[in-house]
């Protein structure tokens, strides 16, 4: 979603082609980023009959109205006469929490709708398309002649949306890893010592990127470690987020009072992962659980470490879409090497930290051939201060075999 340009909005009038009109509703949908989950994110541009600007709109929050609804707002039939909608998503055909946008649509005097990718929601999937179509609207999907303008505006589509289009598709959570690290790849200090690794810039679009998951997952080093808040301290966001803690032997689990978490958050969005062979010990001690976090008891793999994919099944049915992990090291390479990972965000500070002495984000990932390689997918990069930050997803096909395999 950072990689997506914010574009200023045009003055009334102004001229734009098809693909100056889709970039603009892409930096429009990515203003809703903070608040929408587990609603995709949207974006729609509204364009008189001659190509000229006339609004734009967003969906603002979740449950709120749809972009395309906040596009029209305000206007009249005269205004919309022989206009050209363009908008991220297909327009919903359903009503959810706000009326169909389609059939919304459908009874004003617009020529056409150009509409970015069909919403996986088998509850609309291309019949938004079909109620425009049925009451003489053209609705189109994007194209364009110039190829590489297509590719990259294809590719900011389904980005933009990409927790939402991954939940549809596959039924499971979105799952993005960031780490701070040094030049040489190292997270921490052999002594766990990791503040600060990089500057207060990087840090504050950390709590932006925190508001953008449902949640936040660390391993239990991190927590004893560094006795992180992991709320959102951003100076234009307020927003309250969940925390999930991997904590296998619930080793952390009678120091709640003292952890930092718990005075920074309300125990029912704290959700502690341990081992379900621990569930008969930890109810027996804790019968009153109501006071304590959420306990999640997860399956165990053969080398007695949770099993990362029923963690995240059942934070799923939890209803939890995304989440943001941010660490240790351990935790770090044991989602990736289970391949659980859809996008990397890797903020890079201009110190050294030494291979020899220090923990590294891929600590156990190994990798013997060249051609096995991790290729992160279409990279970006952006700085923070002194720092650099990588962000691109991980190879689909690696996951999309993996969900395969699972299905089967
Ligand atoms: N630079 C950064 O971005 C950053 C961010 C966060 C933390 N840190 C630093 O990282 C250090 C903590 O890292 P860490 O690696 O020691 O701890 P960690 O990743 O926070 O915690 C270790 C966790 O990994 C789990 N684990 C280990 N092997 C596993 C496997 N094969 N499968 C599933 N889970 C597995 C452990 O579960 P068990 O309960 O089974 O042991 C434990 O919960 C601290 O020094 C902290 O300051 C740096």
């Amino acid at each position: 979603m950072e990689s997506i340009e914010t574009l200023n909005l045009p003055e009334k009038g102004t001229k734009l082609n098809l693909e100056q009109a889709m970039f603009l509703a892409l930096s429009e949908a990515s203003k809703g980023a903070s608040f929408v989950s587990p609603n995709p994110m949207v974006g729609a541009v509204l364009l008189d009959q001659h190509g000229g600007f006339i609004s734009s709109g967003y969906h603002q929050f979740y449950g709120g109205a749809h972009a395309e609804v906040n596009a029209l707002k305000g206007l009249r039939d005269e205004d919309l006469t022989g206009g050209h909608l363009i908008v991220t998503l297909e327009p919903c055909a359903h009503d959810g929490k706000t009326p169909s946008c389609a059939r919304a649509i459908a009874k004003l005097p617009l020529h056409k709708v150009t509409y970015g990718i069909i919403d996986p929601n088998p509850l609309v999937a291309g019949q938004g398309v079909k109620i425009m179509s049925d009451a003489g609207i053209i609705a189109e999907q994007f194209s364009s002649n110039n190829k590489e303008i297509a590719a990259q505006i294809r590719i900011q589509l389904e980005e933009v949306c990409e927790a939402f289009l991954w939940n549809f598709r596959h039924k499971k959570v979105f799952v993005a890893l960031k780490m701070a690290s040094s030049l040489d790849g190292q997270v921490a200090l052999k002594s766990g010592e990791s503040q600060w690794i990089t500057g207060p810039e990087s840090r504050e679009y950390v709590h932006f990127l925190r508001s953008c998951y449902d949640a936040v997952l660390v391993g239990k080093g991190t927590i004893s470690f560094d006795n992180p808040s992991l709320n959102i301290r951003h100076p234009n966001i307020d927003k309250k987020n969940k925390v999930i803690v991997i904590d296998t032997e619930a080793e952390l689990l009678n120091t709640c009072s003292e952890l930092n978490l718990f005075h920074s958050h309300e125990s029912q969005n704290i959700f502690w992962c341990i081992a379900e062979d621990f569930k008969s010990e930890i109810e027996l001690k804790n019968p009153n659980s109501k006071l304590g976090p959420n306990i999640i008891y997860v399956k165990t793999n053969i080398s007695g470490h949770l099993d990362l994919e029923n963690l995240l099944e059942q934070i799923y049915e939890l209803g939890i879409r995304s989440v943001m992990i941010e660490g240790g090291a351990l935790t770090a390479s044991s989602f990736i090497v289970s391949e659980l990972v859809n996008r990397i965000y890797v903020f890079q500070a201009p110190i050294i930290l030494g291979a020899g002495g220090a923990k590294s984000w891929t600590e156990s990932v190994r990798i013997e051939k060249m051609k096995d390689k991790i290729q992160i997918q279409n990279p970006r990069y952006k700085t923070f201060g002194n720092d650099f930050m990588i962000t691109g997803t991980f190879q689909k096909n690696r996951l999309e075999t993996k969900n395969t395999n699972n299905q089967g």
